[in-house]
């Protein structure tokens, strides 16, 4: 296999960029009028001098050219790379701009340029970064729209070899004119693509059943998806893969993105009449207009962007690396997580501090080492009715507030967790009745509201800084190791009261930024403790929010069933130390669904781990279980939490080179080493004389001996690692452990296999 170059090119004579790794090529030209072409995208390819022979063009019927008397040159058929609005490029543009006179037309043209080691920082936004110089190369393009005196500043940040095939993208606009501007739509990234010869694959989902995956061939015209809530959602995640078709889990050329960003978002691939594919990514222009006031700037988000020929699997493993160690920051970054009990599901509202206690104090004897309050022990929230806003304890509930609380907790010898959601209010709250102007709403227009909530604006700055001073005097004077930051509701009659109509467009980027601040102010002051976001479970599961907190509540729906696709899903992207994953109580609270509890531990134990369910409700078979259980991932988490996860078998029968019926679900973590393995295998209904059922494994060393113990026998059986891949488990083997349950061949049963070699 060739080595090449860990560099960014430029060759000055053909003005050619060439961003280059052993895992990919990305090369851009400037052509003879200064505009920035995109020439290639894919495999690495040995460096050049000159790619211009990479350049094709054709001109059609109905085409605007750039030229008089010639109709030889228009970019409506070019690969570019910061297409504009308005001029001969007329697919989606990545920016637009209206100067004064109402004109939105602009033409970029190259100007200048930087290479430098390593990567800088993105001011006020989450982005990735760079541990020393060595580890990426950064290439910054400054293109200039000489009407407007506008520049606009393409980064591109290639990581080193070892993070896999991976570029972040940002780009920002600078006002060196005189006129007021308004920027109507910047993209941050926009990829043009050859062909159309590719899957599109999104996750897709609702409140309780995220980021299922879906995926279909790209046609002409626009794919898109987006949100316009005010946050990433659940119903969209900022994520999309192009496929080829015939690409899998394990080989395959996969192009993919996300969104360092948690607001509005568009992501869309366009496809033109000559089957050319325009990827982009960005804030969602809908609702969205930036004032460019001369001498300003405007910073979009980072978009990141991998390109693997080794199949869904590789794209996976590029993008944890990424998130996990170069996006999440911070002390957790790289510690495994406390097995948490979350009080939710063990009480709702109903609680007292003694039930509390008592929940905590069986947390604590059963190996539990995170006690986390949520909802409810502050201000007169004693229902989704009213408190919101006031962060303070409720004395009625809690008689020695939260601090006097968290000391007994801390006295049990267990850490000790809050719930906040800090960017909403209710109208029965101290907070709304000083300050009613404070949530976001449209004058005379009507308030709408969900679970009788409303949203703070958090584009202004004396609001985030009222919240800050509320949770940083508790978070001060109690002991508090982790906050779990939720966020219920989306954003509806958007409007900035305290802005002049010229800037009613910035209120959700706004908003976001404010979000971002307070989590920015919280982090630095209280390094110590570990955040978790949430937004009614998966509602804002993006990059971004990795960036302030390392793991995220995957989803409300703690079924064990419903989250095989639901983490699985989530896999696609994210990595398993940022999923919160409980088990909880049957019948579950969410589907109603009877599962055995080995089960729902299994599923669990690829994420965060903890549980939400009262403790003392249980059997003493089931604290038995409970016990082993715990146990198990404390022995086995940081395999389990940082180890390589691969799919295996796809719950979503069809998709994303998923195969059988989607039946059974199966992945698997293998140890950096190689020598340490867990495999999951979960099925959904149990079969009468079960035909033989092998899953083939990945990651392993061929020519490692892989020694499985299973089942209350103990019976041990050594593989090779070429067995395990090649021809696989058969899935009728009983599991390594059962955590004292005995073995269940039942609907809804799971097996789990731990494997170590030498
Ligand atoms: C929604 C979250 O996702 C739940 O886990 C819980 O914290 C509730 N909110 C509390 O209101």
């Amino acid at each position: 296999m060739t080595n090449y170059p860990f560099a960014i090119h430029y060759e000055a004579t053909s003005r050619t960029f060439h961003l280059q790794n052993d895992n990919l090529s990305y090369i851009m030209m400037v052509d003879d009028y200064g505009k920035l072409l995109q020439l290639y995208f894919g495999k690495p390819i040995q460096h050049r001098e000159n790619f211009s022979h990479l350049f094709n063009f054709t001109t059609h019927a109905m085409s605007a050219s750039i030229l008089e008397y010639d109709s030889s040159y228009s970019y409506e058929n070019v690969k570019q790379e910061f297409p504009d609005f308005g001029a001969t490029d007329l697919r989606s543009a990545a920016v637009k701009i209206r100067q004064e006179n109402g004109a939105t037309v602009t033409d970029f043209r190259y100007q200048s340029h930087r290479i430098f080691a390593g990567k800088e920082k993105l001011a006020g936004l989450p982005a990735s970064y760079v541990k020393n110089p060595e580890e990426a190369w950064t290439l910054e393009i400054q293109l200039l729209d000489a009407l407007t005196n506008v520049t606009a500043t393409l980064s591109y940040t290639l990581f080193a070899p070892t993070f896999g095939g991976i570029i972040a993208r940002s780009v920002k606009l600078s006002n060196n004119g005189n006129e007021n501007l308004q920027v109507e739509r910047l993209l941050s990234l926009s990829l043009d693509l050859p062909d159309k010869n590719y899957e599109w694959v999104q996750l897709a989902g609702a409140w309780a059943r995220e980021r299922e995956i879906e995926e279909r061939p790209l046609a002409h015209g626009s794919q898109a998806i987006y949100s316009l809530r005010g946050h990433s959602s659940p119903h969209h995640n900022p994520f999309a893969a192009l496929k080829r078709p015939t690409a899998d889990e394990t080989q395959g050329e996969v192009i993919a993105t996300t969104f360092v960003y948690s607001g509005n978002f568009l992501l869309q691939a366009e496809v033109n009449s000559i089957d050319m594919t325009r990827l982009q990514l960005g804030i969602h222009p809908e609702g969205f207009s930036w004032q460019l006031l001369p001498g300003t700037s405007f910073q979009a988000p980072e978009a990141l962007l991998v390109y693997t020929d080794k199949g869904l699997n590789q794209m996976s493993a590029t993008f944890h690396k990424l998130l996990q160690k170069r996006v999440a920051r911070g002390q957790w970054r790289d510690q495994a997580r406390p097995i948490l009990l979350n009080n939710w599901e063990a009480t709702y509202f109903d609680f007292t501090e003694e039930k509390l206690l008592a929940i905590a104090q069986t947390a604590k004897e059963v190996g539990v080492e995170l006690f986390v309050l949520d909802d409810g022990w502050f201000g007169q929230r004693t229902s989704d009715r009213a408190g919101l806003g006031d962060w303070t304890p409720n004395q009625d509930r809690l008689p020695n507030g939260i601090a006097g609380l968290s000391q007994k907790i801390a006295d049990t010898g267990l850490k000790f967790g809050l719930w906040f959601e800090p960017e909403m209010v209710n109208k029965d709250s101290q907070l709304y009745r000083q300050h009613p102007d404070w949530i976001i709403h449209t004058p005379h227009r009507q308030q709408s509201q969900y679970r009788n909530q409303y949203v703070l604006n958090f584009a202004r700055e004396e609001v985030v800084d009222n919240i800050y001073q509320q949770m940083a005097q508790i978070l001060r004077e109690a002991k508090i190791d982790y906050v779990k930051w939720d966020m219920n509701r989306s954003i509806s009659e958007a409007f900035d009261s305290s802005r002049p109509a010229s800037q009613q467009g910035e209120i959700y980027h706004r908003y976001i930024l404010g979000v971002y601040a307070l989590y920015e102010r919280l982090t630095s002051e209280f390094p110590q403790i570990l955040f978790e976001s949430c937004a009614s479970g998966g509602g804002r599961f993006d990059a971004g929010m990795l960036y302030y907190a390392p793991q995220a509540w995957t989803s409300d729906n703690s079924d064990a069933i419903c989250r095989l696709k639901i983490q699985y899903g989530t896999s696609l992207v994210y990595p398993v130390s940022a999923m919160g994953a409980h088990v909880s109580i049957t019948p579950n609270h969410q589907v109603g669904r009877m599962t055995p509890l080995s089960t729902r531990a299994a599923v669990a134990l690829f994420g965060t781990f903890g549980y939400e369910l009262d403790l003392n409700q249980l059997t003493s078979e089931e604290i038995a279980q409970v016990k082993e259980q715990i146990a198990f991932m404390k022995e086995h988490r940081d395999l389990l939490q940082f180890g390589r996860f691969y799919r295996l078998r796809s719950p979503f029968a069809t998709v994303a080179g998923g195969f059988g019926d989607g039946n059974d679900t199966a992945w698997m973590v293998v140890a950096p080493d190689q020598r340490k393995a867990i495999v999951g295998f979960f099925q959904i209904l149990n079969k009468v004389d079960e035909p033989f059922n092998w899953v083939k494994l990945a990651g392993l060393a061929p020519d490692k001996h892989y020694t499985l113990t299973t089942g209350p026998t103990g019976e041990t059986i050594t593989y090779t690692g070429d067995e395990l891949m090649a021809i696989g488990i058969d899935t009728r083997k009983d599991s390594t452990t059962t955590f004292g349950a005995p073995e269940t061949r039942s609907d809804f049963s799971s097996r789990l296999w731990v494997l170590e070699a030498e």
